[in-house]
């Protein structure tokens, strides 16, 4: 039996999943830790946990599964996307890698604006600059540590320093190559207009690779660390959005993966290099070979059911708290419920957007708001989907949902109406991490395409039709809409 192995190095673990040639998981093993906020609006990691991590992870899911090192057949990774990972002549890290969800950078966003324009930042990269991505965090050091701006000899991101540990070799795959906004999105590669108008030195970039291709193999060095035999072909992967696309199947036009968890994420496969001429959606290269992506993020999803729960009945079951609103008819009696309650990012990238319950009467109870929380989500994913029809993704066939908030069914059949789709769910449940075991699987040549590897291994467990009620979100769906126009000015005012 062959064996292939995906590793994910997310903001707060490492996780090591070993999957056999039919697709099974046979084991999944994690090491965690933690990041450090030093300043406010700052997020920032040591790439050397990521590293430890990854040695842990590995050695304990060998041990765990007593699978025969010899058999692994190949490695994929996967991880957070955008932190910036900066290494001098010697390969030595410079300073903390700058994650994700780091916000210092909304000067260094308006600089890019200013200097490429607006329109033809998304018409090469397909992307507005916001914080998150790695570019502005690149200008942030240019311009607050020049000392360690000019010690740069590569830049990496985080799967791509783990990556460099196990193999010796600066790769990186397209789809995280994508999401620094360095890229030029048609090419899948390094744009020379946007690194030449930013002053960024291309010989730091590391050349570029599909998710299935091999970039490298285990080194000496890290076959001693993990224990596995030095040798077996490590393939570009995919970030973290990317991978789990791949990993619930998400992977040809038509499938949407929608991902329920603290934030929601809507990721569509397209079959072009397709933009929202706003750069109100994330577009970026898929992991698949030749496809790309559309991705809308909204920050509080499952978080403001937590949020609710926490605030207003603490202590009680998600379960008890949803069942009281199944009691409650679609559209919550008129009240509306406004989900920005960490800032939001698709479709208002607003930092300084807020919550807010809208219509409440003395009519309304505790269960009449748990079900507007759960219609407000709903709207507000609703709006990537939008999006995502407007710049010409029309053929949505279905939706396939995960995460936390999709064990529930009154939430599944409140998205499958307010979204006219399907909804289905599936046998994986590892997401990134499996979809990355699939890339190394088919780099190996398990399979002869992404597609086939993801059809041979993931099957539809469930099914959620809209039903007639859709009408009532029809009517509903314009006047959430207009909330946020209307209380932004209130927003601005508060912050
Ligand atoms: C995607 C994004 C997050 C991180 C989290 O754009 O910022 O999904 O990749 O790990």
């Amino acid at each position: 039996m062959d064996y292939f192995l995906g590793i994910d190095s997310s903001t707060t673990a490492t996780k090591a999943l070993l999957m056999d040639e039919s697709g099974a998981v046979v084991g999944v093993a994690s090491s965690e830790y933690g990041y450090e906020t030093p300043r406010p609006l700052w997020s920032e990691q040591d790439p050397a946990l990521w590293w430890q991590g990854t040695v842990a992870a590995i050695r304990q899911v060998v041990a765990n599964t007593a699978v025969p090192p010899h058999h692994i057949r190949a490695i994929g990774l996967t991880g957070q996307m955008h932190g910036l990972v900066l290494l001098d002549k010697h390969g030595a890290v410079l300073r903390p890698a700058i994650l994700w969800n780091d916000q210092r950078t909304a000067a260094q966003c308006d600089a890019i604006r200013a200097r490429l324009g607006k329109e033809r930042l998304i018409q090469i990269t397909g992307n507005d600059a916001l914080t998150g991505f790695t570019a502005p965090k690149i200008l942030w050091v240019q311009q607050e540590e020049p000392d360690i701006y000019g010690q740069i000899a590569h830049i990496l991101l985080p799967k791509d320093y783990v990556r460099y540990q196990l193999t010796g070799e600066f790769a990186i795959d397209k789809a995280d190559g994508a999401g620094t906004i360095l890229f030029d999105l048609k090419r899948r590669d390094w744009s020379p207009e946007v690194l030449a108008a930013l002053e960024i030195n291309p010989a730091w970039l590391p050349p570029t690779f599909e998710g299935t291709a091999v970039t490298g193999h285990l080194s000496v060095t890290a076959a001693e660390a993990t224990g596995l035999p030095a040798g077996i072909p490590v393939v570009g992967g995919g970030g973290d959005q990317a991978a789990n696309g791949v990993g619930v199947g998400a992977v040809a036009e038509g499938i949407v993966a929608l991902s329920l968890g603290t934030s929601g994420v809507v990721f569509a496969a397209t079959d072009t290099p397709a933009i929202e001429p706003d750069g109100r959606l994330h577009a970026f290269c898929h992991a698949v070979p030749g496809k790309w992506h559309f991705m809308g993020v909204m920050l509080s999803a499952a978080g403001s059911l937590r949020w609710f729960r926490d605030a207003l009945a603490p202590g009680m079951e998600f379960g008890d708290l949803v069942q009281e609103a199944e009691t409650i008819p679609p559209g919550s009696d008129g009240l509306l419920f406004l989900p920005y309650l960490t800032g939001e990012r698709t479709p208002h990238p607003d930092p300084l957007a807020r919550g807010a319950f809208v219509g409440l009467t003395v009519r309304h109870g505790r269960a009449h708001m748990t079900r507007a929380v759960l219609e407000g989500v709903a709207f507000g994913l609703r709006d990537s989907f939008e999006l995502m029809k407007g710049a010409g993704l029309t053929a949505v066939t279905q939706v396939r949902i995960a995460g936390g908030g999709a064990k529930s069914p009154l939430w599944r059949q409140i998205l499958a109406d307010v979204f006219n789709a399907e909804l289905v769910t599936v046998n994986t449940a590892e997401g990134a991490a499996y979809g990355a075991a699939l890339l190394a699987a088919t780099g190996a040549g398990t399979f002869a395409t992404v597609a086939e590897a993801c059809q041979a291994t993931i099957q539809i467990t469930g099914s959620t039709a809209p039903r007639a009620q859709t009408a009532v979100y029809q009517t509903l769906y314009p006047r959430y809409r207009e909330l946020y126009p209307a209380l932004r000015p209130i927003f601005h005012q508060q912050s």
